[in-house]
């Protein structure tokens, strides 16, 4: 159990995966290469120092709603068996005008000596482009966005092993210098095989009983669903097989 001092408690958590519900994720191809490049660079990191090259290991996952960017963390996390600590930056940024930079420091210089992935979820509530900050704020983001990049490249300069993610459903108001400063890797709405995959990987977890041909349909006749979408549906679905009794049948909410 890793004790977060009292200052900074209010905006970070840090959690065990360990019981991350693995039997029901489905792992798409874009994940699996995601994980493995992670991995890999992880295991390289001790190498490149040697040869005096500074990298930090910080990958951002961006798409639209849904599509599993923060899910994605977690699964990460419990592949390589560390915790998950998370900012919470809608708290972060509604504390006392002035404090975010200081205490977005604070987190990081902090998380700088644990072994975990450190997740910056929902990036967008910070890292916009600057410039395009409205009045009310008074430049508190432009500052809070140069701070982050600031100890962006703190991790980097001290050779720290900490894992990066963030995620975002919106790159296209992050600032630059911020996004160049992550491997970048789009996570798109599942294929209609994906679709077909991962409901029969769930339904078998949860161990609903369905007809092959009524998943294939639904999948077929439903493209470009999230991970959100489809989940929704079974869950509603189920409930209605629960309810009424008869054949479970999985059909698209729309
Ligand atoms: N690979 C997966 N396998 C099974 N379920 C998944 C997978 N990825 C995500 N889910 C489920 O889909 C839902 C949405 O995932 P998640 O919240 O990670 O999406 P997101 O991309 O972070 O969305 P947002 O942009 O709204 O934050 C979650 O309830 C999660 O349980
Ligand atoms: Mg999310």
């Amino acid at each position: 159990m890793i004790k977060i001092p009292e200052d900074i408690a209010p905006y970070l958590e840090i959690k065990d995966c360990s019981s991350f519900p693995i039997s029901r994720y489905y792992v798409t191809k874009d994940m699996d290469d995601i994980l493995k490049e992670i991995v890999k660079m992880h295991e390289t990191a001790q190498k490149l120092q040697k040869m005096g090259i500074s990298y930090l290991n910080s990958t951002i996952l961006y798409g639209p709603p849904g599509t599993g960017k923060t899910t994605a963390a977690r699964y990460i996390a419990y592949k390589l068996k560390k915790p998950l600590a998370k900012i919470n930056f809608a708290q972060l940024i509604g504390g006392e005008f002035g404090t975010t930079a200081k205490n977005l420091s604070a987190i990081f210089r902090f998380i700088a000596d644990i072994d975990c992935i450190f997740l910056l979820d929902e990036i967008d509530c910070v890292g916009i482009k600057r410039g395009t900050e409205s009045a009310a704020t008074g430049g508190e983001l432009a500052r809070v966005t140069i701070t982050l990049m600031q100890e962006l490249d703190y991790f980097e300069d001290h050779k720290l092993k900490v894992i990066l993610m963030a995620a975002t459903n919106r790159i296209d108001i992050l600032d630059e210098a911020l996004v160049s400063r992550f491997y970048q890797h789009q996570l798109k709405p599942l294929t209609n095989e994906d679709t077909e995959n991962y409901a029969k990987k769930f339904l078998d977890d949860v161990g609903v009983p369905y007809d092959e041909y009524n998943i294939e349909n639904y999948a077929g006749e439903n493209s470009a669903l999230t991970q959100r979408n489809v989940e929704k549906d079974m869950v509603r679905c189920i409930a209605e097989w629960l309810n009424k009794g008869g054949d479970f049948i999985l059909n698209h909410i729309g």
